[in-house]
């Protein structure tokens, strides 16, 4: 058993409470590499943001979990080393489906866990996020559930339809859970292909699709039934059109991508919802920095060539983020 106190994490108790009177978000970056780790780390401690460091299950089979805990680990000594006395920064699990996968990132360090039973009928989700809460708790790590469920496919996290968060239930659901913080489903699916062509309009300017609307009636509606507590949305890349272009204009064949328009990812954060969940448009930036300099390069093949400016082109995404679109800048 690891405490994470230990590592020098923190739990997201005293950051989501801060996050929500003080109007901002807190950015959640998914990592499975370390070069997203040295982004994001390098990013939080020039805007001086406090950050989630997340991993999926698929980050996990993918890089070994116990090379994704050192690496959180070494994030927080990294952060020092770059100037930041003290780094406020989590390691979550994202899209945890079990108590014992809950219970294993407990046991290695982990500052919080994410128990999604959001596809479980509403008693079933609710006796899963209670067990995980009561074993978290006893070691002062935070636990985020989810009530609603999101469109889209991802790897491990899949659904193909959505269904908004029903406000009736989100009192019942908080207090017999007693989870931490509350994802919550208003319209925001995972992955690039957030909408279809047929669920937008085009703008006639520009030709690009423009996606419906959030939902900020329930989440407004969600707020006043949970005044203060902390909200969290998935699903909220942005898919940034001109890298999607650069990865189109490269090789890529990513045609019509649609993400959440970062002007209501901006309105939402000075809600109660303290933090948003971005994966893929590091994706998206990684990719497109890679293809635009393997065209360029032909003859190079010394990865660091390639990863160093796909690390640069993520800093800058995460950089943006937390400076015009989150508010979590100036904050430590
Ligand atoms: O919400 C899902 C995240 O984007 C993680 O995706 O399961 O492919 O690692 P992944
Ligand atoms: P995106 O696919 O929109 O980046 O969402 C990521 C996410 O919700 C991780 O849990
Ligand atoms: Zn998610």
């Amino acid at each position: 058993m690891v405490s994470y106190k230990e590592l020098g994490l923190v739990n997201t108790r005293e950051m989501f409470a801060k996050a929500v009177k003080g109007g901002y978000a807190i950015p959640a970056f998914n990592f499975n590499t370390m070069e997203q780790m040295q982004a994001i780390v390098q990013a939080a401690v020039e805007t001086k943001s406090p950050v989630i460091m997340q991993v999926s299950k698929g980050a996990r089979n993918y890089a070994n979990a116990t090379i994704l805990r050192y690496m959180a680990q070494g994030a927080v000594e990294y952060a020092k080393e770059l100037g930041c006395p003290n780094p406020q920064i989590v390691l979550h699990l994202d899209h945890g489906d079990t108590f014992e996968l809950c219970k294993d990132c407990i046991d290695m360090g982990f500052s919080s866990v994410m128990i999604d039973g959001s596809s479980l009928p509403y008693e079933e989700n609710i006796a899963l996020a209670k067990k995980v809460v009561d074993y978290a708790h006893k070691y002062d790590v935070t636990v985020e559930a989810e009530l609603g469920v999101l469109a889209g496919v991802e790897d491990e996290v899949s659904s193909a339809v959505s269904h908004y968060t029903k406000p009736e239930e989100v009192i019942d659901f908080s207090q017999r859970t007693g989870c931490d913080s509350l994802a919550i489903s208003i319209g925001t699916s995972h992955g690039a292909y957030k909408f279809t062509p047929a669920q937008c309009t085009r703008d006639p300017k520009t030709g690009k699709l423009v996606p419906p609307p959030l939902a900020f009636d329930i989440l407004h509606e969600i707020e006043k039934k949970l005044p203060g507590f902390p909200i969290v949305l998935h699903g909220s890349s942005s898919v940034p059109q001109d890298e999607v272009d650069t990865i189109n204009k490269y090789g890529g064949k990513l045609p019509d991508a649609v993400g959440i328009p970062e002007e209501q990812l901006r309105e939402a954060s000075k809600s109660a919802v303290c933090k948003i969940n971005i994966d893929s448009d590091s994706r998206l930036a990684m990719t497109a920095a890679i293809r635009k300099y393997l065209a360029e390069n032909p003859s190079h093949f010394d990865p660091r060539q390639y990863l160093k400016p796909a690390r640069e082109n993520m800093k800058k995404m995460y950089i943006h983020k937390i400076v015009n679109v989150l508010g979590s800048n100036d904050k430590l």
